[in-house]
C-alpha cells in the first residue's frame, strides 16, 4: 500500500495573509517524481510552498505529506518528517563559509549528505569550500542553499525560483547540477518556476497556477506543445524551446 500512496496530497481550500485570500481551491497530487509549478508574477506560488511548509499558518484544508496531515505543523516538525525547502531568494548565511553551512545542520542520519557528496554534485562549491557566502557568486549562493536543504536528506524538496536574478550561462550551469541532483536521487521535487525553459528542463509535469488556484496539470512533453497556456498564463510569446 505506502509503495502506491501519493507523497504529497494537496487540498486546500483558502490562504492568505489577513483579509486577502490568495489561494482559493487548490488541489493537487504527486508521487516520487519531479513538478514544476509556473505562474505569472503575484499568483500565490511562494504562498503555497509556505504554507506547505508550515511557515503560513492560516490555510484552511489538507495537505498529507508521506501519509500524515502536514497542515498546521510547525516548519520544524514538517522538515523533520522530510520537506526540504529552499526560499525564494536563496537565503545563505553571509558570514559562514560553505562548509560551515553544512556543519551548523548537525547532520548524522543514514540518509544525510556528506559535503562531499554535496560538492561532487556542484563542483562549483569544491573550491569555494572555505570561502565566506557572501563572496559567492548569485548561481554559487543557490548551489550552496539547495545543496543545505539536501544535505539531511528530504523525501521532497521544494525549490521556489531558483534561478531568479541569475545570468542565462549560470542558470545553464546551475540546471546541469540540478540534472544530476535529480539523477542521483529518488526524492520528489516541486521546483517553481517563472523560466519555463528551466521548468521544463528540470520536471517530468507541469502544474500552471492562475491567481491561486491550478488552472492545468499535464505532462512536460504536452506543455510544451502548449504555447496558447503558456501565452495565456505566463505572458510569454514564444514556446519552449530545449526540449
Ligand atoms: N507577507 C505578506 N503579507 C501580505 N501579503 C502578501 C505577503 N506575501 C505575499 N503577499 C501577497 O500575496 C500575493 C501572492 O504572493 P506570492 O509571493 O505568493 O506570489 P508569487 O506567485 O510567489 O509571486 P512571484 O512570482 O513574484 O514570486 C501577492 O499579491 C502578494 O503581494
Ligand atoms: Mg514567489
Amino acid at each position: 500500500m505506502s509503495s502506491i500512496a501519493p507523497l504529497l496530497e494537496v487540498a486546500i481550500k483558502s490562504a492568505g495573509y489577513g483579509t486577502a485570500q490568495v489561494l482559493r481551491s487548490l488541489s493537487f497530487s504527486m508521487g516520487t517524481e519531479r513538478v514544476a509549478i509556473v505562474g505569472r508574477n503575484s499568483t500565490g506560488k511562494t504562498t503555497l510552498c509556505k504554507v506547505a511548509t508550515g511557515l503560513l499558518q492560516n490555510a484552511q484544508g489538507s495537505i498529507r505529506f508521506d501519509g500524515k496531515e502536514i497542515l498546521g505543523r510547525r516548519p520544524l516538525q514538517i522538515g523533520r518528517a522530510g520537506v526540504g525547502y529552499v526560499p525564494q531568494g536563496r537565503r545563505v548565511f553571509n558570514s559562514l563559509t560553505v562548509e560551515e553551512h553544512f556543519k551548523m545542520l548537525g547532520t548524522r542520519r543514514a540518509s544525510d549528505w556528506p559535503i562531499e557528496r554535496i560538492v561532487e554534485l556542484f563542483p562549483a562549491l569544491e573550491a569555494r569550500r572555505t570561502s565566506l557566502a557572501r563572496t559567492l557568486s548569485g548561481g554559487e549562493q543557490q548551489m550552496l542553499a539547495i545543496g543545505r536543504a539536501v544535505a539531511v536528506g528530504p523525501k521532497l524538496l521544494i525549490m521556489d525560483e531558483p534561478s531568479e536574478g541569475l545570468a542565462p550561462v549560470i542558470i545553464n550551469n546551475l540546471v546541469e547540477a540540478c540534472r544530476a541532483l535529480i539523477a542521483e536521487t529518488s526524492m520528489g521535487i516541486i521546483v517553481v518556476e517563472q523560466n519555463i525553459n528551466v521548468a521544463v528542463r528540470l520536471a517530468d509535469r507541469v502544474l500552471v497556477m492562475d491567481r491561486g488556484e491550478i488552472v492545468a496539470d499535464m505532462t512536460t512533453p504536452e506543455f510544451a506543445r502548449r504555447p496558447d497556456l503558456q501565452e495565456a498564463y505566463l505572458g510569454v510569446s514564444r514556446s519552449v524551446d530545449g526540449l
